[in-house]
């Protein structure tokens, strides 16, 4: 797509509480030793009594100062989460109110992982047009809240924390934007894998009216742990290390790119050795592939925005540099964008 769009800031918010490797093998049979040669984690930031939208309002207030953008000059909010605060009101319209952006209009769009690609690559189809638009896209997440704190195979992977973007089809000052030498994306969905990755919203309604015996029906995907997480890990392991691979590869090819003109893929954080994999399958240089899973765990679609504006801010990221931004997880979904920053 040719589209007048930048990034205009970003910014991003992780909970003050640390808990390293060594605090969860006191509570559960772990060690520092499994999960940092499993996974690359060594601690993450978990709320405290903080709240998703608090989180939210946070890191969306640093992309704003960033982009030098004014709440009320914001047209859309787009809010990624699989653990919002409330069903209603959704978790942008709360951001919305708490940033005083009065003029944006507000929705929440889930696909785990996923969420903050598939929300950029929204964010694009709304600026590609002749009005002046400027979305904020927060992602915040609170998985401590679905983290079953008794199974060592899940809950030392997640952590909490929030990242956000301002983008724009307009320079924050109301400038034109020439087209960007670079956009494009690809989405992909597997459904049938929904079962590998697994977390319950609601029971079946038992309401005055039903006599039907719910104590008898299976759920759907075996998921017997209530709101709290439940991952098939191998099984997501196997499908993360080809579908991003193979994302990456459909926007390059979309954007009529190489490999050798990215300067950065700013993956999901679920596992460094996702991460070293897919580079080894892409043939990219494993300096490429960031990761700051070390210090935040996975944080489902949060961990995208929250690397990016780690790297950003460490002066890593610079200006016009070419940027792959992917995700995989739960649905299953997957993705990815190009992008110049
Ligand atoms: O963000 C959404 C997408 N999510 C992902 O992409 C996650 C993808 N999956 C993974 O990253 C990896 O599969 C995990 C990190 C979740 C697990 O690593 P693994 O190397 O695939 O381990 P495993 O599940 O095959 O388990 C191997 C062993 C098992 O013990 P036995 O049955 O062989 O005795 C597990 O019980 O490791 C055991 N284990 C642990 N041991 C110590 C699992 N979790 C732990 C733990 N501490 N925390």
């Amino acid at each position: 797509m040719n589209i007048p769009y930048k990034i205009l800031g970003n910014g991003s918010y992780l909970p003050e509480l640390t808990v390293d490797n060594e605090m969860y093998a006191q509570i559960i049979d772990t060690s520092d030793e499994w999960i940092t040669t499993r996974t690359g984690i060594s601690r993450r930031h978990l709320c405290d009594g903080e709240t998703t939208s608090e989180m939210a309002v946070k890191a969306g207030a640093k992309a704003l100062e960033d982009a030098g953008v004014l709440p009320e000059n914001i047209d859309i909010i787009i809010v990624t989460t699989l653990t919002p605060d409330y069903t209603t009101p959704n978790t942008a319209c709360i951001v919305q109110a708490d940033l005083k952006a009065v003029n944006a209009f507000c929705f929440d769009l889930n696909a785990a992982c996923t969420g903050f690609i598939q929300a950029f690559d929204v964010a694009m189809h709304y600026l590609n047009a002749t009005e002046p638009v400027t979305v904020l896209i927060v992602s915040a997440e609170s998985l401590s809240k679905i983290a079953d704190f008794t199974d060592r195979r899940t809950c030392v992977l997640f952590g909490d924390g929030a990242g956000a973007v301002v983008v724009s089809n307009r320079e924050a000052n109301g400038a034109d934007i020439a087209p960007a030498r670079v956009y494009s994306s690809f989405f992909g969905a597997d459904g049938t894998g929904g079962g590998y990755m697994t977390g319950k919203a609601f029971e079946v309604a038992v309401h005055p009216f039903s006599d039907s015996d719910q104590s008898a029906r299976a759920d759907r995907f075996g998921h017997e742990t209530g709101i709290y997480l439940s991952m098939k890990g191998p099984e997501v392991y196997k499908f993360a290390t080809t579908a991003m691979p193979s994302a990456v590869e459909k926007v390059l090819e979309r954007a009529k790119i190489n490999l050798t003109d990215i300067d950065y893929v700013v993956p999901h954080q679920a596992n460094d050795r996702i991460l070293q994999a897919a580079a080894k399958r892409l043939g990219l240089d494993p300096e490429k592939m960031l990761s700051n899973i070390a210090e935040t765990g996975n944080t489902s679609s949060a961990s995208v925005p929250i690397c990016l504006d780690q790297y950003v801010r460490s002066g890593l990221i610079q200006r016009g540099q070419t940027l792959i931004l992917t995700g995989f997880g739960g649905g299953l979904t997957y993705g990815a964008c190009a992008c110049i920053f």
